[in-house]
């Protein structure tokens, strides 16, 4: 694949597709230790074919965002809360942890060196960036690997789902990605691998993708595929899942502190009901990736509930939206802590 070519690029028409960029970081564990770790411009990995990521997918990982700002600045948005659920899913995995400020340090050495790829400030575009670990190593065993390698590599990208901040549609699927006391709390390949089926059976119905339930009764909503859910009451509670099988996603828990703080809505982490759907004016997807896609509706055994509006994004979605993205790109004043310069 040949390396992209920033002025080269459609920066109004990222979609969310692989890019070779010039730079990624790679550290690796060995004998009880990270390397320092350095960049590469090699964006091929050559590893052990008994590396337990291959086998028994010992692997975790990030996704977060570097932002342009109007002043032409770069900026992160909450790297610590992504550096603490990549501790938080490589302790699960049994993986080494990379220290935070490592992390953070990593993403920034990326973000700079492929600071070209950062997209302009007002096209929407972001800068996606993807820490990994992987179990490596000569072991096939069922048990941890010998050696670790953390990688970061960055993307420029647009919207997830395709037409960014218009309604999208879900399906409530058969299968489930993860188990109350499996692995869905952690962002590890195999939550991912278990929904690529529902994933392209969502799609073949000509939905955007599908809304998990609980893995007990499947009675409630658990996630809006890649992203957490959201739905805004009438009387204007913001409401998410609470569930140990879905990603606790930073966009989730930053929408739920700006929903109180800065909308002055009520807000409630509980069960959501899929047979009770009614009592929301307006639904969300919500991730790095997915930013906020407002739902248009959701079809559950036969019966499709609209919220909003299948073409209207609702005047809190909107607001939340609004609120959100201005944080990230610089135009609206952050919670303490909640950027930092790259
Ligand atoms: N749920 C799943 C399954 C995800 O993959 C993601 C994406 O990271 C999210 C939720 C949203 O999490 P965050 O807001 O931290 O990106
Ligand atoms: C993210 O939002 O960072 C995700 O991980 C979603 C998907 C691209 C896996």
């Amino acid at each position: 694949m040949a390396k992209a070519d920033a002025s080269k690029l459609d920066w109004n028409n990222l979609g969310f597709a692989y890019m070779d960029l010039p730079y990624r970081f790679l550290a690796t564990w060995k004998d009880g230790e990270w390397s320092d770790g350095e960049l590469s411009e090699d964006n091929t990995l050559h590893i052990s074919e008994a590396s337990t990521i291959l086998h028994y997918g010992q692997g975790a990982f990030e996704g977060l965002k570097a932002y342009r700002t109007p002043d032409n600045k770069i900026q992160l948005f909450r790297p610590d809360q992504n550096a603490k659920r990549f501790h938080n899913s490589c302790e699960r995995l049994l993986m080494p942890s990379f220290p935070e400020d490592k992390f953070i340090d990593a993403v920034k050495q990326v973000v700079k060196a492929n600071a070209d790829f950062v997209p302009p400030y007002g096209t929407g575009g972001t800068l996606y960036l993807r820490p990994l670990m992987i179990g490596i190593g000569d072991q096939i065993g069922v048990h941890p690997a010998p050696e670790y390698l953390f990688t970061v590599f960055a993307q420029p990208v647009g919207a997830y789902f395709k037409g960014g901040m218009t309604p999208v549609n879900f399906t409530t699927s058969q299968y489930d990605r993860a188990a109350h006391k499996g692995t869905g709390e952690a962002k590890v390949g195999g939550n991912y691998a278990a929904s690529l089926l529902p994933n392209k059976k969502a799609a073949a119905k000509g939905f955007a993708d599908c809304v998990y339930l609980d893995p007990v009764e499947h009675k409630k909503i658990e996630e809006a595929g890649a992203a957490n859910f959201f739905g805004i009451t009438k009387d204007d509670v913001f409401v998410t899942p609470k569930s140990p099988s879905i990603l606790p996603s930073v966009t989730k828990y930053s929408l739920l502190w700006l929903a109180e703080h800065r909308l002055g809505l009520g807000t409630e982490q509980g069960d959501v009901y899929i047979d009770q759907l009614d009592r929301f004016k307006e639904a969300g997807a919500c991730g790095t990736a997915a930013v906020i896609a407002p739902i248009g509706g959701i079809e559950h055994e036969g019966n499709f509930h609209v919220f909003y509006s299948e073409t209207e994004v609702g005047p809190v979605t909107q607001k939340l939206y609004n609120e959100l993205t201005g944080i990230q790109f610089g135009t609206v004043e952050a919670p303490e802590n909640w950027v930092q310069q790259v």
